[in-house]
């Protein structure tokens, strides 16, 4: 876990000791940023010679010198951080990315010179105001700080960057606010970037035993509670769809469970996410080139599993529960076979057409047990489900299917307020047709076409009346719009969703 320090104080920016001092100018119409009087000279200068305006992410460096004005700067170097035209925007949501995307360029250009202790002087901005200001500003940071060394010898060599350690924020008003959004930013920036440690592990370093010792940890230092269904308990209840799936592999299967419950009564949120720790395909081998990226199927389960840790440490008010199916997709000789017939945990059976449409198999009988179990007000599941996907929306939106449109609202609003943008497609008769078996009730693939919707469809059989969303992040859980604070790679989608629709479930969303 990520040990970078943040902390918020009302000492003057110039009088701290730091590797990198940062301040945030707004960009004017036709002259120099405004600017404090420490950066004016340089800003001014800069301005006239058309080097630097103030564009978002625009950036001035300069070292300041003793014998000038700047003699005062106890930093060892000063950098101007251009915000744009930022109180001219009109969509809240737009402000938001762009001060995470400040946020992460800061964070880049530290990396560039190494350094470990920053001040970054907070700009004042009427809206969002000081709380969000401070929160997108730390998401931001902490999110483009990101880099997964584990597995790197040279990680422990002397000289070697490994991220900021220290990050001192100033502000002189609405301190209290501050610090109330800083803490709001760390929580969902470090559950994201949990959520990329965990899709960067291998497949042979996170297994379902993986999952399940970090949930199981998530809830002894949280106080939530734990559940672990096993291969036995799998086979006592009839969840035909996850171990078919798992019938190829020598590792067994997961079906992990933990929950939040407030202490006044209220509504419960159920979370389901994608746990394939690697997925070969199984008999419907997939093509090799390309394979080592289905290291990234459990994304998924990463995000909810890292939602939990988010919601462990903040207690909101609204109940959450998260279930995770977990196993690998393999081809062991023991392996289901295509026209095999299953059966899953609501008796609903299933024609397995293509064993590598497995990861709707095991989300069947998570969410028919999750529903019967919790009786939840909604539930969301989030999977790498299709390739379907990044066809239609490429890698700069997740597809949503639902049955309930108040669902879908609150969703597009969380997502879009975090940066994570969601498309809605249909979900209508004619693609549940698609699925229709000549043998069993219903089949898993659903024919060329429309790939994305038939696998929601599927889904949509074990989820009765329940309102239910489906997100389909095969193309943004990993290389997802390129951003200062989305580093190439797993990108932790999901988690900051989840984060804002759970925070503001009672106010109904956030704006
Ligand atoms: N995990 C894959 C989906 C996927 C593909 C995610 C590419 C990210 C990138 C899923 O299990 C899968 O294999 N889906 C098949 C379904 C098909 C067999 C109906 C697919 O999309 O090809
Ligand atoms: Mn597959
Ligand atoms: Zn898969």
């Amino acid at each position: 876990m990520k040990t970078t320090r943040l902390t918020v104080t009302e000492k003057p920016a110039e009088k701290i000791d730091a590797d990198l001092l940062i301040y945030c100018v707004a960009e004017e119409k036709n002259k120099a940023p405004l600017c404090d009087p420490f950066i004016k000279d340089q800003v001014e200068k800069a301005f006239d010679l058309k080097d630097f305006s103030g564009k978002a992410e625009e950036q001035l460096m300069f070292y300041p010198s003793s014998v000038r004005a700047e003699e005062k700067i106890k930093a060892r170097r000063v950098m101007v951080m251009g915000m744009g035209r930022i109180e001219k925007e009109e969509d809240l949501s737009e402000v938001f990315d762009t001060l995470r995307k400040i946020g992460g360029s800061m964070a880049k250009a530290c990396e560039k010179i190494k350094a470990k202790t920053i001040t970054v002087c907070l700009p004042t901005i009427q809206n969002p105001g000081p709380e969000k200001t401070a929160e997108c500003f730390a998401e931001g940071i902490f999110l483009g700080d990101y880099r997964f060394l584990k597995y790197k010898k040279i990680s422990k060599k002397k000289g070697n960057y490994t991220g900021l350690k220290m990050i001192r924020f100033t502000c002189t008003k609405a301190v209290s606010s501050t610090r109330k959004g800083i803490k709001k930013g760390v929580a969902a920036a470090r559950a994201a970037c949990e959520a990329r440690d965990m899709a960067n592990e291998p497949g042979n370093g996170w297994t379902s035993r993986e999952f399940a010792d970090y949930a199981g940890a998530l809830a002894r230092t949280h106080g939530l509670t734990y559940t672990c269904l096993e291969k036995k308990d799998m086979k006592k209840m009839g969840m035909g769809g996850i171990l078919a799936v798992n019938q190829g592999s020598a590792i067994p299967p997961r079906m992990i469970i933990l929950e939040y419950r407030p202490e006044k009564k209220s509504d419960i949120i159920l979370l389901v996410g994608k746990g394939i720790t690697f997925d070969s395909g199984g008999i419907s081998l997939k093509p090799s080139a390309g394979m080592e990226e289905m290291k990234y199927d459990m994304c998924g389960g990463a995000a909810v599993l890292a939602t939990m840790q988010a919601v462990g440490e903040e207690k909101p008010s609204v109940g959450v529960v998260a279930i995770i199916p977990a196993t690998d997709n393999m081809s062991g000789s023991s392996a289901i076979r295509p026209g095999d017939i299953i059966r899953h945990f609501n008796g609903i059976t299933s024609e397995i057409v293509n064993t590598d449409a497995e990861g709707r198999m095991i989300l069947a009988d998570a969410l028919a047990y999750g529903i019967k179990t919790f009786s939840p007000d909604c539930v969301v599941d989030i999977a790498t489900l299709t390739g379907a996907v990044v066809v239609g929306l490429g890698h700069h939106y997740s597809g949503l299917m639902s049955n309930n449109d108040e669902l879908t609202n609150r969703l597009v609003s969380a997502g879009k307020n975090a940066g994570e943008p969601i498309w809605r497609l249909p979900l209508t008769k004619e693609y549940k047709k698609q699925i229709e078996s000549k043998v069993a009730d219903i089949k898993n693939v659903g024919g060329k076409w429309g790939g994305t919707i038939t696998a929601s469809a599927y889904l949509s059989n074990f989820v009765d009346k329940t309102p239910w969303a489906h997100l389909d992040i095969a193309g943004t859980a990993w290389d997802f719009t390129e951003k200062s604070y989305i580093p190439k790679g797993p990108s932790g989608i999901g988690v900051r969703t989840f984060l804002n629709l759970i925070r503001y479930w009672e106010k109904g969303g956030l704006a």
